[in-house]
């Protein structure tokens, strides 16, 4: 039990959850919440810093997130689970913070200019997006963090965070320990199309989809492009099927398709039977857990109710020290 050292995350409620994030972090979330005291929330206003001109999605889609992530097996007894905007604390701190930040740190984050030129269709050209990482750092180091489990994408702003921290230590005394990052570790998730699963390329396996979604896609996924033929011999390496497998397969059955499949054995379809029963039989209990929660909304409605009040103490507690520390 290492419940004295503190894990905090977040997820943007920005729709449907995939089969990356569920095995790239909630699992992993899962597995922290024995391990440390851990703090996950969703980070409804880092959603704003895009989709400010129709936030109608957001309010479904935090509810939405709560139960993905509750259907998944995060524990509210276990963990605290709560709410960024039930929390002004963290626009507070990210005000205070944004006293002693160089522009030209937020400009230099690589998100900031790769988002703007990604995504056409908004206006990302805002103080508010500028400042997204800036947000981030306050969500963190309000709880006083020690590790921050993410994605390889989000490590740029973790570095922030920590520039952030030794500066704010740097002029104001030994406030915030310095988090660190914990680079969640899984294999590449591949779309049914072999590019890196992402709803942008609509290549997405979801958490949500009915056991038939889940069959039509996987029966449809691309294979070894070169194994054309029933009778041609393929290379499970050149195959996203195969990728999967390594995720969701047994050693025995990633070992029994790979062979089929370099000698023919087997056809695609055989080898994306073994695969469709194994994510499904992942993704079955979670669906169950989901179908119960959406008939509950008062009980989602308290989970977040009673993780906000837990993180109020904390936030709480920090903030007093922060205010002491910059004199006001
Ligand atoms: N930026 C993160 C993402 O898009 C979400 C996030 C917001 C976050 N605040 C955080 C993650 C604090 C970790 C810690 O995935």
């Amino acid at each position: 039990m290492r419940k004295d050292k503190r894990v905090l995350s977040g997820m943007q409620p920005s729709g449907k959850l995939h089969i990356g994030n569920l095995v790239g972090a909630l699992q992993n979330w899962v597995k922290l919440q024995d391990e440390y005291d851990c703090y996950y929330f969703v980070a409804d206003w880092h959603a704003l810093t895009s989709q400010y001109a129709d936030p109608s999605p957001i309010r479904e889609n935090v509810n939405d997130l709560i139960i993905n992530m509750l259907a998944s097996g995060v524990d509210p007894e276990k963990a605290t689970l709560f709410l960024q905007s039930r929390l002004p604390e963290h626009a507070e701190l990210h005000l205070l913070l944004s006293m002693i930040t160089p522009l030209g740190w937020l400009e230099r984050v690589p998100s900031y200019k790769e988002k703007q030129f990604e995504i056409k269709d908004k206006d990302l050209n805002t103080y508010g997006f500028l400042g997204y990482p800036l947000l981030q750092s306050a969500d963190i180091l309000m709880y006083k963090a020690h590790y921050v489990p993410v994605g390889i994408d989000q490590m740029p702003h973790l570095e922030i965070t920590r520039e952030i921290c030794r500066r704010f230590n740097g002029f104001y005394g030994e406030v915030f320990p310095e988090p660190e990052g914990l680079l969640t570790k899984f294999p590449k998730v591949p779309g049914v199309d072999g590019r890196k699963m992402s709803k942008s390329y609509d290549n997405c396996v979801y958490i949500s989809d009915t056991p038939e979604e889940v069959e039509a896609k996987i029966k449809t996924m691309m294979t070894d492009p070169q194994r054309v033929r029933r009778t041609d011999k393929g290379d499970p390496e050149l195959s996203p099927v195969f990728q999967l497998h390594k995720i969701f397969s047994s050693r025995e059955e990633q070992a029994e398709v790979a062979e089929g499949c370099t000698t023919a054995g087997i056809g695609c379809i055989d080898c994306k039977k073994v695969l469709i029963k194994n994510l499904l039989n992942v993704l079955r209990p979670i669906s169950e857990r989901r179908s119960e929660l959406l008939q509950k909304p008062e009980y989602i409605n308290d989970v977040i109710s009673f993780g906000t009040e837990k993180a109020k103490k904390t936030a709480d507690a920090t903030m007093s020290d922060v205010r002491k520390a910059v004199m006001l």
